[in-house]
């Protein structure tokens, strides 16, 4: 007979009330992980266990804000994986720089890192004028520190060394001010990006997409809701449009992979092509 943890029962019925109580379905977020941020938030809030978290999840109105925070990671960086930049760089913005519009989607956006990058690489081009980038999340909380733009400044270091591998063309000082301990992206950068709320789980398609980037967000997902957000972001693209994933992410084992080309193997860069004719 297979027991299973008390623990386990405890989160399969914190999950139930999140869905339930509040319409967020965390039953596809992969097992281990989803459990030690549950774990994780049950501590710092200091109870003693989960089935007081599900309590509050229930009874407490406000309380679900914090618990989204928490829940997910909004872990980022400017230019993060700069060899990805690199590539936008090189091999999919001159693709995309004949179109008189592009339409852009940053999936799973955090505090707006990857927006800002994306920004700073389109005006590089020469083609942020153009172009509107939709960067989403499901958390509140991130979007309005993403709409902000403010972080702290022990991380220049690392973002200037991400910003110089990304090939940047520039100086990064040049599109932030640096204050006390923070600084903060300049409002230009803003200007054609647009944070709105989006839940990968349960909200649909955002139509005519020329390029997605959807970077360390599907680590966290199973399998099964994997390939439902790939079969989003295939439906949401133009044909030839691209899709870009986290360097330690895959499409191979997809329903959609047939749909993508491969740009590189070194870099997880696809683009949208027709689907083979069915013999
Ligand atoms: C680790 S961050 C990735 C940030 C950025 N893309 C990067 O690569 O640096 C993961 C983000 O995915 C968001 N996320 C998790 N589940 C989501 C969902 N179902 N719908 C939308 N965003 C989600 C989290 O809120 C978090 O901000």
């Amino acid at each position: 007979m297979h027991l299973t943890d008390r623990q386990d029962i405890e989160i399969a019925l914190f999950v139930e009330a999140l869905r339930k109580r509040h319409g967020y379905d965390f039953g596809q977020y992969a097992p281990a992980s989803f459990k030690r941020r549950v774990l994780g938030l049950a501590t710092a809030l200091h109870l003693r266990s989960v089935s007081e978290l599900t309590e509050r999840v229930i009874h407490d109105d406000g309380f679900i804000h914090a618990v989204i925070e928490r829940l997910s990671v909004p872990v980022s960086e400017l230019f993060r994986e700069p060899q990805t930049f690199v590539a936008l760089r090189e091999h999919v913005l001159p693709q995309l720089a004949s179109y008189p519009h592009i339409n852009i989607w940053q999936a799973g956006c955090a505090h707006g890192e990857e927006a800002y990058s994306m920004a700073i690489l389109l005006r590089e081009a020469g083609m942020y004028e153009r172009a509107q980038i939709y960067a989403t999340d499901f958390s509140d909380a991130a979007l309005a520190k993403a709409q902000e733009g403010i972080y702290p400044s022990r991380e220049m270091p690392l973002y200037l060394e991400n910003y110089r591998k990304a090939g940047g063309k520039a100086r990064l000082q040049d599109y932030c001010t640096e204050k006390y301990d923070y600084l903060k992206m300049h409002d230009e950068l803003r200007a054609h990006i647009t944070f709105a709320n989006h839940n990968l789980v349960s909200d649909g398609v955002f139509g005519e997409m020329h390029l997605i980037l959807c970077r360390n967000v599907l680590i966290y997902f199973t399998d099964p809701l994997q390939d439902r957000v790939l079969g989003l972001f295939r439906d949401s693209l133009v044909r030839g449009g691209y899709l870009c994933i986290g360097i330690k992410e895959s499409l191979s084992f997809s329903a959609v992979a047939a749909d993508f080309q491969l740009l590189s193997r070194e870099l997880p860069v696809f683009r949208r092509v027709a689907p083979k004719a069915v013999p």
